[in-house]
């Protein structure tokens, strides 16, 4: 079996693993990256895309904020709809920045791009990964390509495979306590070659239930409503989702909708879900490895970035000096700040979404809380302070 020597093994070419492994490269610590399926399949994939001003940061010192800095747009506010009724929450005024719309797919293209740039090991269509000796200072990932069976001999290994990857599943279950709730509703998405019906993102409750316009720039939107967590892409034509999405947005913003074919829809599940704790031994999870949020708060990539940046920095210190006390406490400054996530995006889902049991009182709460968020400036800085992104 072939066996290669690195620094930190990173098991999984999405975004965390491709920031992690461009950051390490930036201060001399050698990684490779096993990714299961292709750089084009990891691109395929539709995302969220409003991005923390923490992530734009680690992208700039990874050294590849260049295009982002040129094509996404800043967005110093979000909408708020109920009913009819619309209320804006203003990020400048009451969290002092913005957060950047640019889609998750382009930081993926961005990172693959300076990884490549860089002479960057990346291993693509690995089979069979296996991860050895995690809770010894000589772990090992053991896989195969084309047949060819492979061994990494690694002093660390970063999980950054995804919710459903095999690192999570290494650490022995009487160590893991797992944490979940999975929502009641789906959501259907719809990318459009159509202007976005306004400048700022529209979060809608409704009667009907929750909607999103999105956007990704000035001539590609994207829409969101929430749908049954059983339902099919194929029982929605184009039309049945716009004529649906008008129901649930605002009607003068429904009239100045502009509709088009869709050039991609998909439904996506629902979920909260923590892993404790985020290391064992030599191997440390990120991302959705560890924890998934629903889409709503738009946290998933931005809370991803944070455990990098909590591993990153205890990896370079380790190096730097020999001192393991930001890998010692990696798990719990990274977890410190998913729970506080994790209450942002179900917070904000639990108020948007019509839930199937939910009674006309329950939605009455919904709509109470909306009109305090309107008027109320403390309950508005508390919402745009999570929305643009907790500090590290
Ligand atoms: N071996 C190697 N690679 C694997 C394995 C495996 N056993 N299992 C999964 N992978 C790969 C997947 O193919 C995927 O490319 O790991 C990658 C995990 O990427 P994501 O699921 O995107 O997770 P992450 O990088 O943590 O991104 C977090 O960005 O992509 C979004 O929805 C995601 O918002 C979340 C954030
Ligand atoms: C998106 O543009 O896909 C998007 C934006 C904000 C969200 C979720 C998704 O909260």
């Amino acid at each position: 079996m072939k066996s290669t020597r690195t620094q930190v093994c990173i098991v999984g070419g999405g975004p965390s693993g491709l920031l992690l492994a461009q950051l390490l490269h930036s201060k001399g610590i050698d990684s490779i990256v096993l990714e299961r399926t292709t750089r084009d399949y990891v691109l395929s994939r539709i995302r969220a895309g409003v991005l923390e001003q923490g992530l734009l940061g680690l992208m700039e010192e990874a050294g590849v904020g260049q295009r982002m800095r040129q094509q996404g747009i800043p967005h110093d506010g979000t909408l708020i709809s109920y009913g009819d009724e619309k209320f804006r929450i203003d990020f400048a005024k009451h969290a002092g920045m913005p957060v950047m719309v640019y889609g998750q797919t382009e930081v993926t293209r961005d990172l693959y791009d300076a990884r490549e740039a860089t002479g960057g090991a990346i291993e693509f269509n690995v089979e069979h990964v296996k991860i050895h000796d995690a809770d010894t200072d000589k772990p090992s990932v053991r896989f195969q390509v084309a047949g060819e069976a492979r061994e990494i001999l690694c002093d660390f290994v970063a999980g950054c495979d995804g919710f459903h990857g095999v690192s999570r599943k290494t650490i022995p279950e009487n160590v893991r306590k797992e944490y979940e709730k999975v929502y009641p509703f789906g959501w259907l998405g719809v990318l459009s070659e159509t202007p976005p019906v306004d400048h700022e993102l529209i979060y809608a409750n409704s009667k009907r239930g929750f909607a999103l316009c999105s956007m990704r720039n000035a001539n590609l939107s994207r829409y969101y409503i929430q749908c049954s967590a059983h339902d099919k892409v194929e029982n929605w034509s184009d039309d049945a989702f716009w004529s649906e999405l008008k129901r649930r947005i605002p009607q003068e913003t429904a009239a100045k909708l502009v509709t088009g074919p869709s050039i991609e829809k998909s439904i996506a599940p629902l979920r909260s879900f923590v892993t404790e704790p985020m290391r064992w031994g030599r191997l440390f999870l990120c991302g959705d490895a560890a924890h998934i949020v629903p889409p709503t708060g738009a946290k998933g990539l931005n809370t991803a970035a944070s455990d990098v940046h909590y591993l990153y920095q205890g990896l370079r210190q380790f190096y730097e000096s020999g001192d393991k006390e930001g890998i010692d406490h990696y798990s719990q400054r990274a977890l410190a700040r998913v729970w506080k996530v994790e209450r942002f995006s179900w917070w904000f889902s639990s108020l948007m979404h019509r839930f199937p049991d939910q009674s006309d009182f329950d939605h009455k709460m919904q709509v109470a809380e909306l009109e305090f968020l309107r008027s109320n400036d403390a309950a508005q800085k508390a919402m745009a302070e999570n929305y643009v992104g907790l500090p590290y």
